[in-house]
């Protein structure tokens, strides 16, 4: 269903019903609510260019957010009382250092209210643990990572923008540049997993060969793993196992497993932390997390996704997207769009249509000039994309009918007004 089809929820313009600026009580509180669950409910088949599942029933856990649940503090020292869900953390965390590899003497994290925050909470044990490190990432780093190194207090000369490939994985060749020219200097290396646009995977084994190369042996190589880092690591592709060069790795929660709030995790190896925390005798935990009171209806989400369906669930419902997408590929090539997918990835980067596919159908992609993505995340279907691709089809037949017009000169300069006189 589009914007023009879409049933008046709330008839006219709705912003005069959330005023707050008047006598309480007087809001209809139950229609706003009904209204925006309406309208997410409306947008969600259409809003394909972000990375959230929608395949998950999260109904039984309604109950939670009708009361308090607080994780303050680090998930290793639990706060009292009964107000949090500490114990589901513990075995959140447990699961994703398993599925990632950590060595069980040698792991540490925490559930976080985000990919950002995870990465954080990474970049900060890095730096703790290299005070005089340079750090490097690339172009297609997430812009959390440029953001950290500000609150971080790192100079920007500490800073090495390696190039990234016209696909977003990291231009080895230029970091091996880079790295040759700091050599006498730590290094603090963000490789990405699932890079925002392109959902490129940088490979941490050749970063590695070029530090060993250049004898840069004090170093920490984080991998920003927000969208894939769940999916590559149950099928062995990412890992801080033994004899990985990884040290830490940040995940987002309501991306693969869709949560219905944001939420992350991070899990690192416990012996790169040189900051324990400070143990706050009042809320009996020691505080080493980046934030104080954290979300505990975040870590009971993903016990419940994990608990239902378990790493061959999860695997299957990675199997079945990456089936989509590569079905969406194939079908968005038959009408001739230009298109690309990277193995194993969710993401279908494509030519970025005309606006009409947001404006008159709905579609909503995440656009960055002549590149867009959709995302087919668990929980995107074949009909969905079917329906997708019928949309950009016709689009993009009134584009190319527009602009052979535009070619002649009696159409030339009629820009604002050449949708209505083609649809007329
Ligand atoms: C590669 C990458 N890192 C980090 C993030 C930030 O994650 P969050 O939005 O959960 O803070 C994103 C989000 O899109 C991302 O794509």
């Amino acid at each position: 269903m589009n914007e023009v089809d879409a049933p008046a929820i709330w008839p006219g313009d709705w912003s005069e019903a959330l005023r707050l600026d008047r006598a309480p009580g007087l809001a209809d509180v139950d229609a706003v609510m009904t209204m925006l669950i309406a309208r997410a409910d409306q947008a969600q088949r259409r809003t394909i260019g972000f990375p959230a599942a929608t395949d998950i029933d999260w109904s039984r856990t309604q109950g939670l957010f009708t009361r308090l649940f607080n994780n303050v503090g680090d998930p290793g020292t639990a706060p009292s009382g009964a107000a949090h869900t500490n114990a589901l953390e513990v075995e959140v965390i447990r699961w994703f250092a398993d599925v990632v590899g950590l060595p069980q003497n040698d792991r540490w994290g925490y559930v976080t209210s985000g990919g950002t925050e995870s990465n954080i909470a990474a970049l900060r044990v890095a730096r703790d643990r290299y005070p005089d490190a340079v750090l490097y990432l690339t172009h297609a780093s997430h812009y959390s990572i440029r953001k950290t190194a500000g609150l971080l207090g790192i100079h920007p000369h500490d800073v090495a923008m390696v190039r990234d490939s016209w696909y977003g994985e990291m231009d080895y060749g230029h970091f091996e540049q880079l790295v040759a020219r700091h050599s006498g200097r730590p290094a603090i290396v963000v490789a990405t997993a699932g890079t925002t646009l392109w959902e490129a995977v940088d490979q941490p084994d050749r970063i590695e060969r070029i530090l060993d190369e250049y004898g840069v042996t004090r170093r920490h190589v984080h991998v920003d793993a927000a969208l894939s880092g769940i999916p590559l690591a149950l099928d062995g592709m990412l890992g801080l196992g033994a004899g990985s060069p990884v040290d830490s790795i940040a995940i987002s929660g309501h991306k693969f497993l869709g949560t219905p709030i944001p939420c992350g995790v991070v899990v690192m190896r416990d012996s790169v932390r040189v900051e324990r925390g400070e143990h706050i005798s009042y809320t009996a935990t020691l505080d080493s997390t980046i934030l104080g009171s954290r979300c505990g209806q975040a870590a009971a989400l993903l016990w419940t996704a994990i608990a239902v369906y378990g790493r061959n669930g999860h695997q299957a419902r990675a199997l079945r997207a990456r089936r989509i997408a590569a079905y969406a590929v194939e079908r968005i090539s038959s009408i001739g769009w230009p298109v690309y997918r990277h193995p194993d990835a969710f993401t279908v980067v494509l030519q970025t249509p005309p606006a009409a596919l947001t404006a008159e159908f709905g579609w909503v992609l995440s656009v960055d000039g002549d590149f867009c993505h959709i995302i087919c995340m668990p929980g995107v279907t074949k009909e969905v994309v079917d329906e997708f691709v019928a949309d950009l089809g016709r689009v993009v037949a009134r584009w190319a009918v527009m602009a052979e017009c535009r070619s002649r000169p009696v159409w030339r300069g009629l820009d604002a007004g050449e949708d209505r006189i083609l649809s007329a």
